[in-house]
């Protein structure tokens, strides 16, 4: 049996334009973002000590960790001080007012 590779994340009503909700499709935490009314997923785990980003301040697309000020471009996972560093990300889709992640061949 196939499973669908796209998971149902969070209705598109509940995550509110500008801001960031963690979720966890398939127990996975994945950061969500809203931003000009575009769905954005990264992994919601920092890069350097793996605190969650949820706990973290958005500003634009920009999320900055809340525990050493590491930060993060939601829109595609970039470290904003070097190119080596990319948070995993996923690709989204909105359908009948809900947003599914694509788990299957995330990158
Ligand atoms: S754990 Fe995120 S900046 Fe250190």
């Amino acid at each position: 049996m196939i499973s669908d590779p796209w998971v149902f994340a969070i209705s598109y009503e509940e995550l509110i334009e500008g801001t960031f909700h963690p979720v966890y499709p398939k127990g996975l935490n994945v950061l969500l973002a809203k931003l000009d009314d575009q769905i954005y997923a990264v992994i919601n785990k920092c890069a350097h000590m793996a605190c969650t980003l949820s706990s973290g301040t958005l500003n634009g697309s920009i999320v900055t960790c809340a525990c050493h000020d590491w930060r993060y471009d939601l829109k595609d996972g970039s470290f904003i001080d070097t190119a080596e560093i990319r948070l995993r990300t996923f690709n989204t889709k909105k359908e009948d007012d809900n947003i599914y992640i694509l788990l299957e061949g995330a990158s």
